[in-house]
């Protein structure tokens, strides 16, 4: 399982992207927002920092498939790297499979279910982002849909990617890699946790101490 990282924070990615953990980026209208920045100018700030996919969303306000192939052209014309995340709707769809046939990379975004993921893979989506978090959230185990969709692209063959999302801590990264996920994106404060372990910080402690007690500093 690969690494996106999920924000439009150009620190964290840079952090991130240093680390050599990651080799994409997914934003959404809320994580651009939450930057206050203009779209185009922190995408391509963005694509400037990771040599990968870099998902860019269409409009939260743009409902129409006319209108999302508009934009999501505009978005792909950004950069080689650039993915048009579409929200899974039906209008959604019918802008992903004219996209498609541009050869315009898209992701569907707000999966929910099984079939949903289904639909978008065969509409030519190159990636389908499932919810877990946001599942969990109101009492549905948002693992058994990750594991869901990795079995049924599996038995049909299907190249779409699942780029699990909506991950809130490291037990939902392992989750995500042990049911198939091709791809966790995930915030900077989860790969920080995921950095974390008592005993190597007691570890590194109890080798400092040891050297420095024969050594000196
Ligand atoms: C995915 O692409 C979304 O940007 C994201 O993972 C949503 O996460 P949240 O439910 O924590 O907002």
């Amino acid at each position: 399982m690969k690494f996106f990282i999920d924000t439009a924070k150009v620190e964290d990615i840079k952090k991130a992207n240093d680390m050599g953990v990651i080799c994409g980026v997914t934003t959404n209208p809320s994580l651009i927002a939450k930057e206050g920045r203009v779209f185009e100018e922190v995408i391509t700030e963005i694509t400037s920092i990771v040599d990968g996919p870099i998902s860019g969303e269409v409009k939260a306000t743009t409902v129409d498939a006319e209108n999302m192939i508009k934009e999501g052209r505009e978005i792909a014309a950004i950069h080689p790297n650039m993915i048009v995340k579409i929200p899974m709707t039906v209008e959604g769809l019918k802008a992903v499979k004219v996209l498609t046939a541009e050869g315009i990379k898209t992701n569907v975004t707000l999966i929910f279910s099984a079939p949903q993921a289904l639909l978008a893979a065969r509409a030519g989506a190159s990636y389908v982002s499932p919810f877990l978090g946001r599942l969990d959230d109101i009492s549905m185990p948002g693992i058994d849909l990750v594991r869901s969709i990795a079995d049924i692209f599996n038995v049909h063959g299907i190249e779409t990617e699942i780029i699990a999302a909506s991950v809130r801590n490291p037990i939902h990264v392992i989750d995500c890699a042990l049911a198939g996920a091709d791809i966790a994106t995930v915030p900077y404060s989860v790969i920080e946790q995921m950095t974390k372990h008592p005993l190597t910080d007691i570890g590194i402690e109890k080798f400092q101490a040891d050297y420095k007690s024969v050594f000196g500093e």
